[in-house]
């Protein structure tokens, strides 16, 4: 028998599975667990009919590119449609600033292969999103955790944090942040706070990573539009690397993203692109196109925001009447996520299989963070499963609680 450690390469040996993937093998052994492990969307949301009528037109054999390889940057037309997009997010970007990606992930490994060696260190919030996780570890970067207050990042926590970094002869190269309905704990960036991370960044010469697939999804009674203005909107000297995506107001399917960089960066994302996968996929793109185009993307908006802000509202009328003062959250204005604690002697991980046994599944705190805390915390996705579905697996979570707690008091006594 070959031993391939032997023969792996030093970041291959550092390669975890994620968290969340792991989730969705347990999920796929049992039907009926209820999942609030991963972070999609509702199908039932997607634009169906328009997609069969969209694909129809494309697949007539009449215009041969839509299944051929094409330029790495992407499909012109989309990527005109997206600086448009960028303009009214209050961005100005031009054709050399921007680059479609298989998916923010892709976005996220470009980053990560670009801008970071070995050593390096990045900055993340405590706790951050896992898919950057992973990207920066696979190039053996350094995360460094920051604290957050209820309006995101701990400022002071950063520059004490970064301060010490650099007396420690580090390299400080890049702060990655998802300002908006963060990816587990449903905040927000306040928008004072996003002015001063970009003063932070251009007094330490550090770049930022604004991570932004969530931003469309703001529930409309406690958010406006303006709440969720991308730092990149006053980045006037090009700090700021921007990424978004199609995948939580289209379809993930489609791993359709983009990345808006300063022009120098965006061509060697595009040198990086080049050595993965290409181009991103022909059809995906024509899709999304068309979908921008013929104007689903804005019809589906103000759908998508009523349907999961009803959503949360329900997962958080559910945990209020299950669990009394047993877990406690900040309640999230958008996005896909509720971001729990529990009591302080569970541990969010190896209650697990007690969930599973009990028909119902979530993601342990822990993988969220680069320090290993958040024991007694769990991340609740609220998008995916219906009404009906989200009462009863809060129900099976308040069950697994207390067996959980009563079990840990019977091993102390
Ligand atoms: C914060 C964040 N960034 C990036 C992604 C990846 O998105 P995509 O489907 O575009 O790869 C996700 C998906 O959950 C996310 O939550």
């Amino acid at each position: 028998m070959i031993n391939y450690d032997d023969f792996l390469s030093h970041s291959a040996e550092q390669m975890k599975e994620s968290a969340i993937r792991r989730m969705g093998t347990v999920l796929a052994q049992s039907r009926n667990t209820i999942s609030f492990a991963p972070g999609y969307p509702a199908p039932d949301t997607f634009a169906w009919n328009d997609f069969t009528e969209i694909t129809r037109d494309l697949l007539t054999g009449v215009d041969g590119s839509v299944l051929q390889y094409g330029p790495t940057r992407g499909y012109k037309p989309l990527l005109e449609e997206i600086a448009g997009i960028m303009t009214s997010r209050g961005v100005t970007s031009t054709p050399d600033q921007l680059l479609i990606t298989t998916g923010s992930q892709q976005g996220l490994d470009l980053v990560a292969r670009v801008l970071l060696d070995p050593g390096d260190v990045v900055l993340v919030e405590l706790p951050t999103y896992t898919g950057a996780i992973t990207a920066f570890r696979n190039v053996q970067a350094s995360m460094v955790g920051v604290p957050q207050e209820g309006d995101g990042v701990d400022l002071a926590a950063l520059e004490d944090t970064c301060a010490r970094l650099l007396r420690e002869g580090r390299r400080v190269r890049v702060l990655y942040v998802v300002p908006n309905f963060q990816n587990p704990t449903g905040l927000l960036i306040g928008l004072e706070k996003r002015q001063r991370l970009l003063a932070w960044a251009e007094r330490r010469n550090v770049l930022i990573v604004e991570d932004d697939p969530y931003r469309e999804l703001y529930f409309e009674d406690s958010t406006t539009e303006a709440d969720v203005r991308p730092i990149k909107a006053d980045d006037a000297s090009g700090r700021v690397v921007y990424l978004s995506s199609f995948s939580k107001t289209l379809a993930p399917g489609y791993r359709v993203a983009w990345i808006d960089a300063p022009a120098p960066l965006a061509a060697k994302f595009e040198m990086a692109k080049q050595a993965e996968d290409l181009c991103t996929g022909a059809l995906d793109q024509r899709v999304v196109y068309e979908a921008c185009r013929r104007g689903v993307l804005q019809r589906q908006l103000p759908l998508l925001r009523r349907h999961y802000q009803q959503k949360r509202d329900v997962m958080v009328e559910a945990l209020t009447r299950e669990f009394k003062d047993d877990l406690s959250w900040p309640s999230p204005r958008g996005g896909f996520f509720l971001w729990a604690t529990l009591p302080p002697q569970i541990d969010s991980d190896v209650m697990i299989a007690r969930a599973v046994e009990n028909g119902v599944i979530y993601v342990a705190g822990e993988a969220f963070f680069v320090n290993g805390a958040g024991r007694n915390i769990i991340r609740l996705a609220f998008s995916a499963p219906s009404h009906d579905r989200i009462r009863e697996g809060v129900t099976r979570l308040g069950e697994t609680v207390r067996q959980e707690l009563a079990a840990i008091e019977a091993v102390a006594r």
